[in-house]
């Protein structure tokens, strides 16, 4: 059967802002964090709360649907099949959110045949709301809980009057260490920061800028925004990118495998580089990109 999307997006959004509720209630002086595969991932009484609420209300709307949720999550047993699945992270950057940092945000996507098809990611720190669905365009709003009339930004549509992409040397990229700090992953991660903070023979650097945003969401909504010209990340699961990924994609921006030569990734593989929405030199850029972290990942 046709799924209702536009109904999916609009039930997303209103559970996103009872989630930023629960996110802003949460008192982060007494927040007490448990980790998970290392030191650095950790994960939070909030993160279960909020997801245990998002899994109920998303439930109770769409009782077949399957839901994949980073904190219920088993790994080598939970999978994402061709179903319409709801793939959720309640915080993602729960770094961030431990030491109010404020970039953090919940994450709600919904993937059909494994593709991005509807995404909600909300930052309840700076209430921004981005917000997509397959097919028909990206939005960004500022102010977004308040009441219509009494504040509440516009929805601007992301991804119109684009410029075409410089060279990397001049582009802003997006990059993070995730939460591991052992294996062939993190040693890849690390090369790709050594080479991308390298210099240039001829002067200047390799990049123009590098930012950690602390969040996957919130990097792919900013190359959706085109606050960001690039993300990279060497390890990230479904639910940190399939709400960005659809929004990011309705903004005219790609992404792809973050190996050389991969542009048609799945959401289940684990190292992906996005690019914003251009007039020109997406293609170009990638390639740059991938000749400078080289091959051998
Ligand atoms: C993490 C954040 C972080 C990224 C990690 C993610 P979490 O999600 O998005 O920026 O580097 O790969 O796991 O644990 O805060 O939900």
């Amino acid at each position: 059967a046709d799924i209702n999307l536009q109904a999916v997006h609009d039930l997303l959004v209103e559970v996103a802002f009872e989630a930023g509720q629960m996110i802003m209630a949460a008192n982060t002086a007494k927040i007490k964090t448990d980790t998970k595969a290392s030191d650095v991932d950790i994960v939070t009484e909030t993160d279960r709360a909020v997801e245990a609420h998002v899994s109920a209300r998303l439930r109770a709307a769409y009782p077949t649907f399957p839901f994949v949720g980073e904190e219920t999550y088993i790994p080598g047993q939970t999978t994402i099949t061709p179903a319409p699945t709801f793939i959720v992270d309640p915080i993602d950057g729960t770094t961030n959110f431990v030491h109010g940092f404020p970039a953090a945000c919940i994450s709600l996507g919904l993937a059909v045949d494994r593709v991005p098809a509807v995404g909600v990611v909300y930052n309840p720190f700076q209430d921004i709301l981005y917000t997509a669905i397959k097919g028909k365009g990206a939005y960004m709003q500022r102010n977004a809980s308040l009441p219509e009339g009494k504040g509440r930004g516009e929805r601007v549509r992301l991804g119109e009057n684009l410029t075409p992409l410089g060279d990397l040397r001049s582009a802003l990229v997006g990059i993070e260490w995730g939460s591991q700090r052992d294996g062939p992953n993190y040693k890849v991660k690390v090369e790709t920061f050594r080479k991308l903070a390298a210099a240039r023979e001829d002067g200047g650097g390799m990049v123009g800028g590098l930012r950690s945003l602390g969040s996957a969401a919130l990097n792919l909504c900013a190359c959706a925004a085109g606050q960001l010209d690039m993300y990279w990340e060497g390890g990230c699961y479904a639910w940190d990118v399939t709400a960005g990924w659809c929004i990011l994609n309705e903004a005219g921006g790609k992404v792809v495998g973050g190996n050389p030569g991969v542009w048609k990734p799945e959401l289940t593989e684990r190292i992906y580089l996005a690019v914003r929405g251009a007039s020109a030199g997406q293609k170009e850029l990638i390639e740059e990109f991938w000749g400078v972290i080289g091959d051998g990942r």
